[in-house]
């Protein structure tokens, strides 16, 4: 393994993007590979065996091209895939977690939301911290069907979101949410329409600086952080049409310049690049 090797990121689709943000600004000398599978987004609604192949599939993908670590940009991928990730590869292996602990910590009315996919909220992952962190809070779970697909279409405040977060937000603001968690790496991208409609006495949180920061750390750890003299680049695969792919990708993450269909992992071809 080599400090100047690569970083693997993925999600279900361009979710992870708001992670691989908060990566370029913390490690701007790491190289970064990022796979959106948006040909099978959203993940939430799917078995988590399928979920658990994919993952697999995908981390076999990235460390072909050499990753040093991978990141799991994805609350519903961790939830149903990290523990095989981990027993199965000995790199390190970032993953997220719901920001509860910190919107426990942060909430004066005593009252959490979390908006995620149905598959996170009922996670193993996800059972756990409600049980650690539910004392003395009232963590409200909110599963937000629909919301992931608004996000890979690239509409971020149309008519058909809106409406979608009137329906997941109204239940929480009504029993006096004060903090709400953005449990699925989809929603940052839509955190000014959930700001804008809950009103500047919510605070809005997500787990993307958290997650960085681990990332940091465990490359320290490993003595695998890319010099500094090192210019960080990004290489972008999806396994959806790749034509229907680019402009959320560069709506998403405007450096982007190109985008090649990911078909390795399903049918052997070469994959392509972002550089
Ligand atoms: N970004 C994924 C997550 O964080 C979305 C999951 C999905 O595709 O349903 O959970």
């Amino acid at each position: 393994m080599d400090a100047s090797h690569p970083v693997g990121v993925f999600d279900s689709g361009v979710g992870g993007l708001s992670v691989l943000r908060e990566i370029r600004r913390q490690l701007p000398s790491e190289h970064l590979l990022y796979v959106a599978d948006s040909a099978f987004a959203p993940y939430g609604n799917k078995p988590q065996e399928f979920i658990e192949a994919r993952s697999m599939a995908i981390v076999e993908f990235l460390l072909r091209r050499n990753a040093k670590a991978i990141v799991v940009a994805c609350n519903t991928a961790t939830g149903a895939a990290v523990a095989t990730i981990r027993a199965r590869h000995l790199l390190p292996v970032v993953a997220m977690e719901p920001a509860i602990k910190p919107a426990a910590a942060l909430t004066r009315s005593g009252v959490v939301g979390v908006l995620a996919t149905q598959r996170t909220l009922a996670s193993h992952n996800f059972v756990k911290l409600f049980e650690r962190y539910g004392n003395g809070v009232e963590i409200l779970a909110q599963a937000c069907p629909g919301l992931v697909e608004q996000v890979e279409t690239g509409d971020l405040a149309g008519p058909g979101t809106r409406r979608l977060l009137e329906r997941y937000l109204s239940p929480l603001l009504a029993k006096g949410a004060d903090t709400l968690v953005l449990g699925c790496t989809h929603y940052p991208f839509l955190r000014p329409l959930i700001q804008e409609m809950a009103g500047p006495d919510v605070a809005v949180i997500d787990s993307s600086e958290a997650v960085a920061r681990q990332l940091w750390r465990r490359l320290e750890a490993h003595d695998l952080l890319a010099a500094p003299e090192q210019k960080g680049t990004e290489r972008f695969w999806t396994s959806a049409d790749p034509a229907s792919a680019a402009p959320i990708l560069r709506q998403l993450w405007p450096l982007c310049h190109e985008v090649r269909r990911l078909t390795e992992i399903d049918a052997g071809e070469a994959a392509f690049l972002c550089p």
